[in-house]
């Protein structure tokens, strides 16, 4: 796919789920238009970009979020398939609730786009079903990543707290290791719809937690008051604790390094010395938590 078409590919996906966008501006309806751009009732315009996303966001946010991050990010995810049981799993779960053949998939807070290009991929090898996907994220440079990657989805640098989508349109909102936003959650979902939020566990990445402080409140991370306030506003139907080890080579150390915001608070002695690691074992411990819209 090169850059035109990708713009045009993008654009026409978009066209297949046109009805679910609604304007940052106005809130008025939105129509994909043949020059590739997404216009509403009053004539707000957002363009495809060459790159193939479109930027939903009215006003320009500047985030801690830099392409490097996401790059190492992708590099962790794609090269040494550090989510994968994670994905698998959650692809696993949107199976088995049996959406139909068409399931509306929306992932808050999707960085650069791995997990919901991986889920899209395993939901569709094992059951057939076809996935309307869309990631959105507050940093463009997570989306322009997202945006390289093949398939057809549709990526938007948008707030998650405030998106351009009209009510009740998704079965299933994907919120991984992201921040939320639980009244416009519950607003986006259909009745019946899933949040299947994935969130660390107590040991995820412990290994590199200890080599970067000497605090001992900063080695282990409790969950428990992000899964109280989910439970407050969703009916939890399942709880899935995934944890496993990945073996990291020393280039896969230096993107675990790079991809994390736990680095933003180590010290750079700390983490040098983490990168002379030749290998080392890391924990992935996280929990996959899926909730229902209360009646
Ligand atoms: C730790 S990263 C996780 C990204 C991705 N889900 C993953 O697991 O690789 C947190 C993400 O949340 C995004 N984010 C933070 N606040 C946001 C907001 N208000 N709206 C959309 N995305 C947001 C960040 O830009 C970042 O990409
Ligand atoms: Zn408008």
């Amino acid at each position: 796919m090169n850059k035109v078409t990708k713009r045009r590919r993008r654009t026409d996906y978009a066209r297949y789920f046109e009805d679910v966008f609604k304007c940052p501006v106005c809130g008025e309806d939105m129509k994909v238009t043949d020059s590739c751009q997404l216009v509403c009732n009053r004539n707000h315009s957002f363009d495809f970009a060459k790159q193939g996303y479109v930027n939903l966001l009215p006003k320009h946010v500047k985030t801690k979020y830099t392409k490097d991050l996401f790059e190492a990010r992708k590099s962790l995810m794609t090269e040494e398939s550090f989510f994968k049981p994670v994905t698998d799993k959650i692809a696993g779960i949107i199976g088995k609730y049996g959406f139909g053949e068409k399931v509306n998939l929306l992932d808050m807070g999707c960085g650069e786009g791995s997990h919901l290009t991986a889920v899209r991929k395993a939901v569709k090898e094992a059951s057939g079903a076809e996935i309307m996907g869309a990631g959105v994220d507050l940093a463009k440079e997570g989306i322009l990543e997202a945006a390289k990657q093949e398939d057809d989805l549709l990526w938007a640098v948008s707030d998650l707290a405030n998106t351009p989508f009209k009510a009740g349109k998704f079965d299933v909102l994907l919120n991984i290791l992201s921040p939320s936003n639980y009244e416009e959650f519950k607003r986006l979902m259909k009745n019946g719809g899933l949040v299947i939020k994935v969130v660390p566990g107590e040991n995820y990445l412990k290994e590199l937690r200890y080599a970067l402080f000497e605090e001992k409140h900063k080695h282990s991370y409790s969950n428990t008051d992000t899964i109280d306030r989910f439970t407050e506003h969703f009916t939890v139907v399942e709880r899935w604790p995934v944890s496993y080890t990945v073996n990291l080579t020393n280039r896969a150390v230096s993107w675990l390094v790079k991809m994390t915001p736990l680095a933003w608070e180590a010290c750079e002695d700390r983490i040098k010395a983490f990168l002379k690691h030749e290998e080392i074992s890391m924990t992935v411990d996280t929990e996959i938590i899926v909730g229902r819209k209360k009646e």
